[in-house]
């Protein structure tokens, strides 16, 4: 059995309104705190003992998970006084760790929605005997990320976290933010101060000689740290396009919590969730979206590719595409929203007061 830590303390800024009242991990996505599917996977995978490093709203996961025996594993949660960043992160849950020097631990950030391929990453890094490995995925613009070019044998040669210059950008290869980690190199990450696993660790480690293994593959890949990914990867595990073990239901078109009530004329597509309590109204139109608990989605409105926040109310008509609407913010008839607009947590906006297009 292999253990893991989960770094789940991030303040998730690029997702606010959405991480004004709850911290990413617990941000639901496909009718479940996003963070189950990740859980759900780990155990799948054969780990049974996980270490939630918390910080930012620490005090509303354990309530949720409690000792993790729902999930058949055994969950612990360590919290930060002040953020200690990544590499922090790991450092100060390691007397938590029941693992032997040579043995492997797993690492995950708390914000990604992949298929990996948990058992080949851990049999990569034994394989290799590296110090650590990291997954490696290929995107088409790298700049978000950590990118890490390989040797021909995959032994990483660079980690640029963030590159800022053209030069920079070296590869297509990027961190896919899951490792495993040789449990003796966790104990030589210095205590006390925040660190960045990405910035000093990587680099760190790497100039003096160690051993770092990429394991590079095209499965499915996501970082569900801004509302369009968030969306995106919400509906994907309601397609099935993603792998969760944790999809509370069938995977189809939508995924309709018990306690939701929709009109018989609404139209649910693209991988659409209504949450529990949530009401959808006739005629509504609703694509690619989440509507989390207690969301009201009143007649004839039409929701694209969005998020609408607890208790939110959208007004009939109103034409929602793209954007993100807070916990208990109340959208008004007759309105256009579009491209990326957040309203913010129990925000009133009056009917008919925005428009991207003319209204006659
Ligand atoms: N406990 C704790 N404390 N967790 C933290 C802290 C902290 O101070 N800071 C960040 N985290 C957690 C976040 O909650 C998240 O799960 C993970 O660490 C990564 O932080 P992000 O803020 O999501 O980083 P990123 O997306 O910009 O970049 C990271 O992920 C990319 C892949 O998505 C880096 O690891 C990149 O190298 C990588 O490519
Ligand atoms: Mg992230």
């Amino acid at each position: 059995m292999t253990e893991a830590i989960l770094l789940v303390g991030g303040k998730g800024t690029r997702l606010r309104p959405l991480t004004v009242n709850t911290p990413k991990p617990m941000v639901p996505a496909a009718g479940v705190p996003f963070l189950t599917h990740q859980l759900a996977r780990a155990k799948a995978a054969g780990v049974d003992h996980i270490v939630l490093a918390t910080s930012y709203l620490a005090e509303v996961f354990e309530p949720y998970f409690g000792d993790g025996s729902r999930l058949g594993l055994h969950l612990e949660y360590v919290t930060e006084v002040e953020p200690l960043g990544t590499g922090g992160a790991i450092r100060n849950v390691a007397s938590h760790l029941r693992s032997g020097p040579d043995d492997p631990v797993l690492i995950f950030n708390g914000d990604i929605l992949t298929g990996l391929d948990i058992p080949a990453l851990v049999h990569e890094h034994e394989s290799t005997g590296a110090d650590v490995s990291l997954h490696l995925s290929r995107v088409e613009d790298p700049r978000a990320y950590g990118l890490v070019p390989t040797d021909a044998t995959g032994r990483v040669t660079a980690f640029l976290e963030k590159p800022q210059t053209p030069e920079e950008i070296v590869t297509d290869q990027i961190n896919a933010g899951a490792y495993v980690f040789r449990r003796s190199v966790i104990d030589t990450i210095p205590t006390g101060r925040p660190v960045s696993v990405e910035r000093e660790t990587f680099p760190d480690l790497l100039s003096s000689g160690a051993h770092l293994q990429g394991m590079v593959d095209s499965t499915y890949w996501l970082d569900l740290g801004t509302p369009q990914a968030f969306v995106r990867g919400s509906a994907d595990l309601v397609l099935g396009r993603a792998p969760s073990p944790a999809v509370p239901g069938r995977c189809g078109e939508r995924l309709v919590l018990d306690s939701a009530v929709v009109a018989p004329d609404a139209k649910l597509t693209e991988g659409t969730v209504v949450g529990a309590r949530a009401r959808v109204g006739e005629g509504a139109r609703v694509s690619g979206s989440t509507l989390l608990d207690g969301a009201v989605v009143e007649p004839g409105a039409v929701i694209t590719d969005s998020l609408i926040g607890r208790g939110a109310t959208i007004g009939a008509r109103t034409v929602v595409t793209g954007a993100v609407i807070g916990d208990g913010a109340h959208v008004g008839a007759d309105n256009e929203l579009q491209a990326g607009v957040r309203i913010w947590c129990d925000a009133t906006l009056p009917p008919a007061s925005v428009r991207f297009s003319s209204d006659q």
